[in-house]
This record gives C-alpha cells, structure tokens and sequence, in this order.
C-alpha cells in the first residue's frame, strides 16, 4: 500500500488545532498541574511552569511538530528520514523508542482514565438510587481495573479506527469544547464557596522567595513536557497529518496557549477546592504538603461535592467525566503514534493495526496491574524524567544539527534568509540542548 497516495489527513486547521490540544490537555493538566501547584507554592510554580514552557516546552513541541510537518510521514519514518542516510538508522531506532515510549504512556494511563470513568458512573449509579453498583464504582480494587481499563481502551480505539478526519478530527472538535465548558461551570460553582478566595490568593499571588528552588523548577519542567505530550511521537504524527506550507509557530503557539490556559484553570478550580473543603472542616494539608495525589481526588473531592447535597452528584459527575474525556483525547494522539506505523510501514490495514495495538497496550497496563506497586510509579517515573526529556534533546539535536547539514528542506532554505527564524534555530541548536540537558542532569542525579 502506497502511503503517498492513502494518507489520511486533518482537513482543517483548526481541526488540527483540536486534535493537538486534545492530546496535550488531559490528566496531567486537569489532575497533575494543580497537585504539582499546591505542593510547590502556588502561584511560585504557576510563574516558573509559564517560563519554562515558553523557553523549553514550546521549542520542543514546534521541533516535534516541524519534523512530522516536513517528512509527511509517521515518527519512525520521519525521523529516519529527517536523520539523513548517514544517520537513517539512528533515526529509526529513535523512532521505534518514541513507540515504546507511547505504549508506555498508554499502559499507566489507560488505568488511571479508567478510575475516572469509574468515578464519573459511580455518581451517576447513586443518583439513580443504586448504591451498591456507586459504592463498587468508587472503590479502588483490581478488579475494577480489569473491567475499566479494557472499557477505555475500546472506547480510544473505537475513535481510531474510523481515521484520522472522521475518527479523531472529528471526536477531538466535539470533545474539547464540551471539556472547556464543563471547566468552566465548575469554577464558577466553587469560586462561590465559602474558603475558595483563600484558594485563589495562593494560587495567584507568586511567592517569588520560591521560583529559584531547583526542586520546583524540574517538577514544573517535568510537567510542561508531560503536558504538551512531547517526546512519544503524538505531536509528531498529528504534524504529519497537517498539510505542509503552514504557519507552523503560530499553530504551536496556539496549541501550547490552550494547553496552559486548560491547566491554569484546572488549577483555579481545584486549588479553591482545596481551601473549601479545608473551609468545611477537612484535612488537605499535612506539614504544608498536600495529602497524597490519590486520596485527595477520590476522597476529598468526592466528600467536597458530596456536602453539595443532591447537586454535589451533578458536580461529580461532570468533574470525572471532564476528566475522562480529557484523558481520552490524549490516548488517541499515543496510539495513533505506532498505528501510523503499522499502516505506513508494515502495509497493515487501519483497523487491524488499532486492534493490535490496543492488545498490546491491554497485554501492558494489566501487566501493571498485576505488579501494581512494583511496576506503576516506576514506569511514570522512567517515561517522564528520562524517556521524555531525551526524545526531546534528540528533537532539538536533529532541527538544530543534523537536518542543517545537506538537507534539500525549502524551510531551511526560508530558515537560513529570514532573520528572525535563523535566531530561533539557533536557538533551538544550542540553547535548548544544553538547557535540556542541565534539567536531565538534575533529575538523573
Ligand atoms: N499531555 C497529556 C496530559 O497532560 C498526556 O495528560
């Protein structure tokens, strides 16, 4: 099958737009960027997470971007061929690692998605009078790990297969501004609440004695990359999918301004949330840390919305489902990464390429469940503070480098006339390597 000839593609730009900040807008924004917030000083780590994706993130996202952009071709490919004949194989083996990094990504976050969608019917369950069925919902066990995690698989996959314009252009469009909607109902509703202001001062005051901590400068950088999905090929292969000849910062730029617009008001929903039900009566914080990731979202915010009455089940409900529609429209972007691959390269039909990766990704994540607490963190840890940040240096090091040298791109050619790109790749060639690779030194020793 000639790829040239059947490849699918966004239709719009804005359906791309969708479709990218879907990938980059998900658990880690909505969940990840307030708990890393309210641990690291509020508004202190909301000031360092804006600098450092505009100095590093931001970068590697157009890096990322640009290379699917050029080749027209799935990350494995592309990057072979950005790569040159004399480093083709590098490239490739560095495109078969971003697929192992996706898959990665998918096998923990499969499971945490299906604790949202676990939650979100758990509220519907209850409202609906059956609470045994909400009582099994809302509780941690395995087994329902192994009912949920298959549930959300299914539901990525079953977006999938149906291609990129009518299957994720399309659900992505859908999606995202329902997600923004529901954000939105749910600040009013808290900034409302007694104890919230106290939520807001903290979170939009920096207390600037902090932003120098190198402990908060990694764990906002760690999130920005996190957050923007870079490193495991999802912004690459939605690059591809764009036709060539378009603004490509602009498009970054808009993608990357949305994704920290999403987390700057999950942070402005779930810091005052905090304080509320610190307000009512409930312990949030410990030794100025906020209890555990987990126990604060399904218990405390759960017992938040709970004192809402009747109401509060409506809350709940939108909160988890938010959340599940968040992570959904970040697994398609990591699975359409080794799908494209098996349709491009290994001449494999659409649909069975989805299927078998799924597999995989099921094979995966319940492997973690079975070793739950040897595999889970360790797996999160290893993909966001070493596989992440290293595909992102090897991003810079392919624009910044080895793409300048004997490479036949008509951007390059603009690149090396127009004076202000020329300042932005050299940008790219030397600073953000070496920034990347002080924050890698300091989060591997
Ligand atoms: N970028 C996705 C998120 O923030 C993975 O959850």
């Amino acid at each position: 099958m000639s790829s040239a000839t059947t490849r699918d593609s966004f239709h719009s730009r804005i359906g791309f737009i969708l479709a990218a900040a879907g990938s980059a807008i998900g658990l880690g924004n909505i969940w990840g960027f307030p708990t890393q917030a309210a641990n690291n000083g509020g508004g202190a780590f909301l000031f360092v997470y804006l600098v450092v994706t505009v100095l590093l993130a931001l970068p590697a996202l157009y890096a990322e971007v640009y290379i699917g952009n050029q080749a027209q071709k799935n990350p494995v490919s592309a990057l072979a061929q950005a790569c040159g004949e004399r480093f083709h194989n590098t490239g490739r083996n560095a495109g078969i690692i971003g697929l192992f990094g996706a898959v990665m990504m998918l096998s923990f976050y499969t499971i945490v998605a299906g604790w949202m969608l676990a939650h979100a019917l758990s509220a519907l369950f209850e409202l609906l009078g059956f609470i045994d069925i909400s009582v099994w919902l809302s509780t941690s066990s395995t087994l329902r790990n192994i009912v949920f995690t298959p549930i959300f698989i299914i539901l990525s996959a079953s977006i999938i297969h149906r291609g990129v314009h009518a299957g994720i252009e399309r659900w992505s469009s859908r999606l995202m501004p329902v997600l923004l909607a529901m954000l939105v109902g749910l600040i009013v509703y808290i900034l409302q609440q007694d104890g919230a202001q106290a939520g807001v001062a903290l979170y939009l005051i920096p207390d600037f004695a902090q932003v120098t901590n190198p402990k908060l400068i990694i764990s906002a950088m760690g999130q920005a990359f996190f957050s923007l999905s870079i490193g495991v090929g999802g912004m690459m292969v939605y690059g591809s999918y764009m036709k060539k000849g378009q603004d490509l910062g602009k498009l970054v730029l808009s993608i990357a301004a949305l994704d920290t617009f999403i987390a700057f008001l999950a942070g402005l929903l779930i810091i005052p949330a905090l304080f509320v039900a610190q307000h009512a009566g409930q312990e949030v914080f410990t030794d100025g840390h906020l209890i555990g990731e987990g126990q604060l979202i399904f218990s405390i915010l759960p017992s938040l919305f709970a004192s809402m009455g009747s109401g509060g089940l409506f809350v709940s409900f939108s909160f988890f489902a938010l959340l599940s529609i968040a992570a959904l429209t970040s697994t398609i972007s990591s699975t359409e990464v080794p799908v494209a691959y098996l349709v491009e390269d290994k001449s494999m039909s659409r649909k069975r390429a989805t299927w078998l990766i799924s597999t995989v990704v099921l094979v995966a994540s319940m492997t973690l469940v079975a070793f739950f607490d040897m595999l889970f963190g360790l797996v999160i840890q290893v993909l966001t503070t070493i596989l992440q940040p290293l595909m992102s240096l090897f991003y810079f090091l392919v624009v910044g480098w080895i793409w300048q040298r004997g490479n036949k791109l008509t951007d390059m050619a603009i690149l090396q006339k127009n004076f202000k790109l020329k300042l932005f790749g050299l940008y790219l060639r030397y600073i953000c390597p070496i920034l990347l690779i002080i924050v890698f030194i300091n989060v591997a020793f």
